[in-house]
């Protein structure tokens, strides 16, 4: 399911008012975020709150959800990697979604002892709104953010060129891949002029990294590849190695 959810979602700006998520979508939206959250490691732990979008500053949908996270490097990775399959899940369920990285809430700053984080925006959506053609989404060369042996798919497409459609902070992609012989490393490479404050970069840069390694394992499990994965830390920055071999 969430190989083909990658390509089919997209951020939802507009939504149509006149629909609206039923009882059991939103049942299936809970049971979900509770499965996804409830395997996790103490140091890394999730929560979640679903609200009207009326009880945060968000213009659009018609749900919010809320998470909340430890502010840790790692945590924010987590939280990146696990919120990103409920991306895909929405969009498996016709629900459109819109990660929201502006949205604020006035009260609600804390949830079972973990605080605010980030949310996203929720709402119904029609069949033909989600994404029909994924290469016309606006992203980097393949060459800009991949260096060394490309690495190909059971279709003969590169890796690279179906990764990089992950969503991103300001679609800034922040991604570098480094491949070599059966090792594959992903790094942040922040980009230099964003709309966000500097000391705000880190933040988003490492949520966007968790969503960018769930992407890449999705492709990695699509096409056949077992992989191993570590993640590596220097002076508190951390990166990602994948050791890989085909099936
Ligand atoms: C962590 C994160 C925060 C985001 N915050 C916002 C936001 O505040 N407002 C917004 O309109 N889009 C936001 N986006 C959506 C990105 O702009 C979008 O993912 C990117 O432009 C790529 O487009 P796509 O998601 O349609 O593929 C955010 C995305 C991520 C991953």
């Amino acid at each position: 399911m969430n190989y083909e959810m990658m390509f089919k979602r997209k951020s939802f700006r507009r939504f149509n008012p006149e629909l609206s998520l039923t009882s059991e979508e939103l049942v299936s939206v809970e049971s979900y975020l509770l499965h996804m959250t409830r395997f996790l490691s103490d140091d890394q732990s999730l929560q979640y709150k679903i609200v009207q979008r009326e009880q945060t500053t968000c213009k659009r949908g018609e749900y919010c959800i809320l998470i909340y996270s430890e502010q840790s490097r790692l945590a924010l990775m987590n939280l990146g990697y696990v919120i990103e399959q409920l991306d895909f899940y929405l969009a498996s369920l016709g629900i459109g979604a819109c990660w929201y990285g502006m949205g604020k809430v006035e009260s609600m700053h804390r949830h079972e002892g973990l605080p605010f984080s980030i949310m996203l925006a929720i709402g119904k959506a029609e069949p033909q709104a989600f994404r029909k053609d994924y290469k016309k989404a606006k992203r980097k060369s393949d060459e800009e953010l991949w260096e060394g042996e490309a690495i190909y798919g059971i279709d003969g497409m590169t890796c690279v060129s179906y990764i990089k459609y992950a969503p991103s902070t300001c679609n800034s992609q922040p991604w570098y891949f480094k491949a070599d012989k059966n090792q594959l490393t992903v790094h942040i490479k922040p980009k230099e002029k964003m709309l966000v404050p500097k000391e705000k970069r880190p933040f988003y840069n490492y949520i966007d990294l968790g969503i960018q390694l769930i992407c890449l394992e999705t492709w990695f499990d699509h096409h056949g590849f077992n992989y191993e994965r570590r993640i590596m830390e220097e002076s508190n920055q951390f990166w990602v190695k994948y050791l890989y071999s085909r099936f």
